[in-house]
């Protein structure tokens, strides 16, 4: 989101659910074998430009010295440190395109502590990552060429609207009987930047392109999910990652801040088990993070 009416930057540590399961490849997603959870970092609204050139802003008159871009990268590794995440999810605006001297190194640095710390990460974009030297086309091809990366550009073989439409499936503990099933299911859609539309103004949305394709992905993983042995009774849980909020988090949040906290509820109650079901769509569970750039 941008200047003005944007939501508080977000940055959502979310602990999903305990689930048994066993592994496989290097770059496998799944839950841990000592503790059963897969914990995931969501990263918001870094709003990146040009490093140490580049000032707060939300943060105290007294703290605007000497606070930069680098303060957000020392953050970040901070976090990294004390969550010990599985994943990394960069949910947009991760550049401010218009305080960015070249789109890519921004890029890089911004999510450098990620590369660095050897952590698996996926991004997707929000409405301020074009506003630099790349397109919306370029900045996803972009993300999607770097080190440990698991952002996608887009499904093979079919139309959809944006850039960065992928979702990503995390394992059962190696060992167990879950250990070749997707227990969750991520998905990412890219949101748009604004609306082209005349009478509409203001942000982007997901179009029905996205929505279709989100559909057929989750009733296909279900169906493999329920079907195929060792089968299982419910559906698994998924959890999908995007930018803009739907409108539906603005009239929940518009007078409650404690919608917050009532979305994390919804996440993390039911055994620690994520209780959004795939017929559901979340974007932005957040907790407010203490700094930004612009
Ligand atoms: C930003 O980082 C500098 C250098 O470490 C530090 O002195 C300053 O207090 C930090 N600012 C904020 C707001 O954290």
């Amino acid at each position: 989101m941008g200047i003005g009416h944007r939501l508080f930057p977000l940055l959502l540590i979310l602990l999903a659910a305990a689930v048994q399961g066993k592994e496989k490849g290097p770059h496998r997603l799944r839950f841990r074998h000592d503790s059963g959870t897969f914990k995931v970092v969501q990263v918001a609204d870094m709003h990146y430009a040009d490093g140490r050139r580049t000032g707060c802003e939300d943060v105290l008159p007294s703290q605007v010295a000497g606070c930069t871009d680098l303060n957000t990268t020392a953050f970040l590794y901070r976090v990294f440190r004390d969550e010990d995440p599985d994943l990394v999810i960069f949910t947009g605006d991760n550049i401010y395109g218009a305080d960015s001297t070249d789109a890519a190194k921004s890029m890089d640095a911004a999510i450098a502590p990620a590369i660095d710390m050897k952590l698996p990460w996926a991004a997707v974009m929000g409405n301020h990552d074009q506003e630099g030297t790349l397109s919306r086309e370029g900045v996803m091809r972009h993300l999607v060429s770097m080190k440990n990366s698991l952002s996608r550009f887009n499904p093979d073989g079919i139309e959809i609207d944006g850039y960065g439409n992928y979702n990503l499936e995390v394992s059962g503990v190696e060992g167990t009987s879950l250990d070749e099933k997707s227990v969750l299911n991520l998905y990412f859609l890219d949101s748009g930047d604004y609306s082209t539309v005349p009478s509409i103004k203001g942000y982007g949305w997901i179009k029905a392109s996205q929505q279709v394709w989100f559909q057929q992905t989750s009733s296909r993983l279900q169906r493999k999910y329920i079907n195929e042995n060792p089968k299982q009774k419910e559906p698994a849980p998924g959890l999908a990652f995007f930018h803009i909020p739907l409108p539906e988090f603005q009239t929940l949040c518009r007078s409650n801040i404690n919608c917050i906290a009532m979305l994390v509820d919804l996440v993390t109650m039911h055994n620690g088990r994520p209780v959004v079901k795939e017929s559901e769509r979340v974007g932005q569970l957040v907790l407010p993070q203490t700094m930004r750039k612009r």
